[in-house]
């Protein structure tokens, strides 16, 4: 458990995700993410299996402030993936979120990779943002082409479902 203060936020503390903190986070992400249809991105087998590689930040009452959840990669064991972020919509843009991911990239860089890669529809632009202000930079290699100005790559998850791969390279890589 790690306790960081970030700008408006007095203390945030940093724990380990549970399997008991599944039903809580899977019921509100939906929200969180403005309506999205998310929950199905976040079944239970994220908690089970992942926790090592995951981080909840919660305020000093115990109240959510967001989670990060993802893992190393086990064919790219130089690669981090990162599954999920996201922050409670009443926080943001009070530097949790690049708080969890300076959490995530430490698991990253203490499991020996070099590099953390994220994907998002390149129409999330609060994503896309987020992400490029934190250090990351769109996959613009072949077979890549700019969607909503993002080099982004058609169909990657089927049908219409474009996706914009994000790469992060870790210090010291
Ligand atoms: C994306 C998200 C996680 C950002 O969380 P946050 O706690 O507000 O982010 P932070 O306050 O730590 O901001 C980190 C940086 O990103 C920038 N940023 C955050 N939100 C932004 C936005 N909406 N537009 C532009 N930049 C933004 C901040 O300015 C900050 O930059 P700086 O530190 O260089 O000044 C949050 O908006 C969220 O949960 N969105 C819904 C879920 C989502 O889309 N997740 C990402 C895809 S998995």
């Amino acid at each position: 458990m790690a306790r960081v203060a970030v700008s408006a936020v007095a203390a945030i503390t940093f724990r380990r995700p549970t399997e008991a903190d599944h039903a809580p986070i899977v019921e509100l992400v939906d929200e969180w993410w403005g309506g999205r249809h998310m929950r199905a991105l976040l079944p239970r087998l994220w908690f089970r299996h992942f926790s090592g590689t995951s981080w909840i930040a919660e305020d000093d009452r115990g109240r959510l402030l967001g989670f990060v959840i993802g893992f190393i990669s086990p064919d790219h064991p130089d690669t981090a993936y990162a599954h999920m972020i996201a922050t409670n919509p009443n926080h943001r843009r009070l530097g949790i979120g690049r708080a969890l991911y300076e959490q995530f990239f430490a698991d990253a860089l203490a499991a020996g990779a070099r590099q953390v890669q994220a994907i998002t529809w390149p129409g999330n632009r609060v994503s896309v943002d987020f992400h490029k202000r934190l250090g990351f930079r769109p996959d613009d290699g072949s077979g890549t082409t700019p969607i909503y100005g993002v080099p982004a790559y058609p169909d990657f998850d089927g049908d219409g479902q474009d996706r914009a791969v994000l790469i992060r390279t870790l210090p010291g890589a």
